[in-house]
């Protein structure tokens, strides 16, 4: 199993309020080499199958709406410890919870829209990239 890969979405809030061109730079400024990057939109099944872990939580309908209500930036990046790494560049889920210069902690609005996804482990970091990206769109 890689441990130099993650995945990431740019969530819909953040491709809202024109926030992506700001973390791609933060992105890119913490060592990260992107593989793979399209604007793409969910549908509800694609939402639902994303985030299955989550469907017996009370969040789940909301998690999916909001997911699929307009596009988003899905990535591949790389780096040394990306999986860790990346989740450190993002912050706590909550943003109040998130440290300083992190970038749910500069851009997200609360903990349901909370501006980026990072993959949780190197092996959903796999299955992740995959359900998004062609082996023809990594690079
Ligand atoms: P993500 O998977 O999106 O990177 O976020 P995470 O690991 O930090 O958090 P996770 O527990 O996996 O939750 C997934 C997403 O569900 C939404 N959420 N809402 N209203 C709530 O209490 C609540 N809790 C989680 C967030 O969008 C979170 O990122
Ligand atoms: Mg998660």
């Amino acid at each position: 199993m890689r441990t130099d890969r993650t995945f990431t979405m740019l969530k819909p809030d953040s491709v809202e309020k024109g926030h992506v061109g700001a973390i791609l730079e933060k992105i890119n400024a913490s060592g990260f080499r992107i593989v793979a990057m399209k604007l793409t939109q969910m549908t509800t099944a694609d939402a639902k199958e994303f985030y299955a872990v989550h469907s017996e939580r009370p969040f789940y309908g909301e998690l999916v709406e909001y997911m699929t209500r307009g596009p988003i930036v899905a990535a591949i990046l790389e780096k040394d410890n990306a999986v860790d790494d990346f989740r450190t560049l993002i912050g706590a889920t909550n943003p109040a919870d998130a440290a300083e210069g992190t970038i749910r902690k500069l851009y997200a609005a609360s903990i349901g829209e909370n501006a980026v996804h990072g993959s949780d482990s190197d092996e959903n970091a796999a299955i992740e990239g995959a359900f998004h990206f062609a082996g023809r769109e990594m690079f």
